[in-house]
């Protein structure tokens, strides 16, 4: 059944069910979808699903809070270009450390055309494992990305190829590390590779393909299930765009926002026709990341490693329905009309 969704504020309930909708499509570690919703009339609560943690691979719940902060934004955008402010409030109560953030639709304000553009790109963002196209991303585009990031108090950095060198090192280090661990590889084997009509979890159509010894960067075996094969004569781009979104601190508020950035620097690849896709590994094993944080300088949180270039399409991987992520609370009045 859906969840009867009501007005918030000057919202329709359309409009409540397409901003909660938007806020679902972000990307979340192995499409576990750590969130929660709960509306009441005047205030959309974010809340974490720590019941959805990936365990192993993420066990401070710093991907989970990333996940979070990428359906804020979408949620937040949402609401903008009906032209209302979306009023947001990160971890507004110190006693309920779940509850991420409230979005209070308030007064009214025009969307601006980035703020459509960047709608516009939700739907069409998906995650892409595949190999990507030589061709190199423009330096305009580049600096996009870069201004995204920092639109939301991020920053993204662009590593060169010596740099890179050193990456692709931690990488695989951290990559054989993660598989070195029992609970670790039983549990992404739970996750990843999933066959048939699956609502959470990576399906294998998705999973791309097996890493073979020339794919330098995505070792990630999430083709863990054994489904996907690699197109034929295709290898991985051999100067990938790799960079990493940072933060300042470290704190849940500081990953949040994080999440905010990581998500505007990839619906932004997307409005610009790039593809996207992740390198998690090595932000996950702790020792890596503190190596990656000391290539970046040492002041600064790596939170995600992000490749990026020109891919062709990939399907979409589904979502839970909002009838279990949401929860509608009624205005008295709904309420005694036996409405709810
Ligand atoms: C914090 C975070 C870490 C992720 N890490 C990886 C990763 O290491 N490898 C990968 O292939 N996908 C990774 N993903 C992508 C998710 O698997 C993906 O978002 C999810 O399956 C939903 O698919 P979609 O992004 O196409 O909507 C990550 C996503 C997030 C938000």
């Amino acid at each position: 059944m859906n969840p009867h969704i009501l007005p918030i504020g000057s919202l329709t309930a359309d409009q409540v069910r397409k901003a909660l909708l938007a806020a679902i499509a972000a990307p979340s570690l192995c499409n576990s979808q750590p969130w929660r919703f709960h509306c009441t009339p005047s205030v959309i609560e974010l809340h974490a699903d720590r019941s959805r943690t990936i365990h192993a691979a993420d066990p401070e719940h710093r991907e989970l809070v990333l996940a979070c902060g990428a359906a804020l934004l979408n949620l937040r955008l949402t609401i903008r270009v009906t032209g209302v402010h979306p009023d947001v409030r990160i971890l507004p109560d110190r006693t309920q450390p779940d509850l991420l953030a409230t979005v209070r639709p308030a007064g009214p304000r025009p969307a601006t055309p980035l703020d459509h553009a960047l709608v516009a790109a939700i739907p069409r963002r998906h995650t892409n494992r595949r190999p990507f196209l030589p061709s190199p991303v423009p330096t305009p585009l580049r600096s996009q990305l870069r201004q995204a990031a920092e639109a939301e108090r991020g920053w993204l950095a662009f590593l060169d190829q010596p740099r890179l060198a050193v990456l692709q090192n931690l990488v695989h280090r951290a990559h054989q590390a993660q598989l070195a661990d029992e609970a670790f590889v039983a549990e992404w084997r739970q996750w990843i590779g999933r066959d048939g009509d699956t609502r959470d979890g990576v399906p294998a159509r998705t999973s791309g393909p097996r890493p073979e010894p020339q794919d330098e960067w995505v070792l990630r075996d999430y083709s863990a299930g054994q489904a996907a094969r690699r197109v034929a004569g295709k290898d991985f781009e051999p100067e990938p765009l790799i960079c990493v979104l940072g933060s300042f601190q470290d704190s849940p508020a500081a990953q949040l926002q994080a999440g905010l950035a990581m998500q505007r620097v990839l619906l932004t690849a997307t409005g610009g026709g790039l593809s996207s896709s992740f390198l998690s590994q090595v932000v996950e094993v702790p020792t890596a990341r503190a190596d990656l944080r000391a290539l970046l300088g040492g002041g600064l949180w790596p939170q995600a490693v992000l490749r990026i270039g020109y891919g062709s399409p990939v399907p979409a991987t589904p979502r839970r329905p909002l009838e279990d992520v949401v929860t509608c609370e009624p205005t008295p009045a709904h309420a005694s009309h036996g409405h709810g």
